[in-house]
């Protein structure tokens, strides 16, 4: 049996690379000089796409690859994926959740406290001699026992909120609807913005959508207040960012810690001047163990399609 040819869009490990170059013949989207004439070259010839959370599928690669079957998405959200160009053509598309939910509650709750308690300046005052130089470090902020809003009660706002519970924090959340599955004393909260006025810490854990875009704006942020902070392990279009530059630069929100940004791997510059934020290069997912796991999946999901099998974990 030929071979499916596949358009990868990023790179992944080796121990994925090496699997993936030997189960299917790869074209690699993101190495070509040329990337219009790669697709003009294979397009006809691609069955399949291996991406990555953050790279997705645009419809003019969709368009470009004429008899394209199925997309594999390394990572949980699928939202640079054009599901309307899927839908239209029967494309079938799979993600890699559950396996990452656990590392990526870790980072959220990890940029609250290392944010909290000021542990990259405190850091920074060992290292450049401060500490014998000036004395005592700054005093910080203290987190348990404090109030969390989880906005986004899925399977990372789940773990997130189970970790704060663990830290003594009382629970609020916001979601479509109250959750049967959350423990009766966290708190629905239909309105972001009242939940926000009623937390110490907002943390985004929702999976982005045209419908979530901004969901948190310049209201929630207000509400949210000088004294609180903002965690994001979600996408950066869950939040308004120029409201929410705007909103750091004038201490009328008092922190924010940052794993994903408009645009990214570049940022708006103006994040960079304040030191209010704590700011993360998006690998809430990204560590070995997880990594591997999302590898194995997305190409047990890439397999399973091609030997006519149930796809493990379907988006469509
Ligand atoms: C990325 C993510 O996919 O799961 C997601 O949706 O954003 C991450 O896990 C990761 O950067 C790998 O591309």
């Amino acid at each position: 049996m030929t071979k499916p040819h596949i358009l990868q869009m990023g790179p992944y490990p080796e121990w994925d690379q090496v699997p993936l170059d030997e189960q299917f013949i790869i074209h690699r989207y993101d190495l070509a000089a040329d990337k219009g004439a790669l697709l003009s070259e294979v397009g006809t010839s691609i069955r399949g796409i291996a991406t990555r959370g953050e790279l997705g599928a645009s419809a003019d690669i969709i368009a470009a690859c004429p008899n394209l079957e199925v997309i594999g998405v390394y990572g949980v959200g699928y939202d640079a994926v054009n599901l309307d160009a899927c839908r239209a053509r029967g494309i079938r598309v799979t993600n890699t959740p559950d396996v990452l939910t656990n590392d990526v509650a870790d980072l959220g709750i990890a940029m609250m406290l290392v944010l909290s308690r000021g542990m990259i300046g405190a850091e920074s005052w060992v290292r450049d001699g401060s500490w014998a130089a000036k004395g005592l470090y700054p005093l910080k902020r203290r987190v348990w026992g404090k109030k969390a809003g989880v906005l986004g009660l899925g399977r990372i706002g789940y773990e997130v909120a189970k970790r704060l519970a663990g830290f003594d924090l009382e629970i609020s959340y916001s979601d479509i609807s109250a959750k049967s599955f959350a423990p009766e004393n966290w708190r629905f909260v239909a309105d972001p913005v009242e939940l926000a006025r009623d937390v110490d810490f907002l943390f985004v854990t929702l999976a982005a959508s045209a419908q979530t875009r901004h969901i948190v704006g310049k209201s929630v942020i207000e509400a949210l207040g000088p004294d609180g902070m903002l965690i994001n392990i979600s996408r950066a279009s869950n939040i308004d960012e120029e409201a929410l530059l705007a909103a750091l630069e004038s201490r009328s929100l008092g922190s924010a810690a940052l794993d994903v940004f408009e645009g990214e791997p570049q940022l708006d510059p103006r994040f960079l001047a304040l030191d209010n934020v704590l700011l993360q290069p998006h690998h809430a997912s990204g560590t070995i163990e997880t990594r591997k796991a999302m590898g194995q999946l997305l190409r047990d999901n890439l397999s399973a399609h091609f030997a006519g099998r149930d796809l493990l974990t379907p988006v469509l």
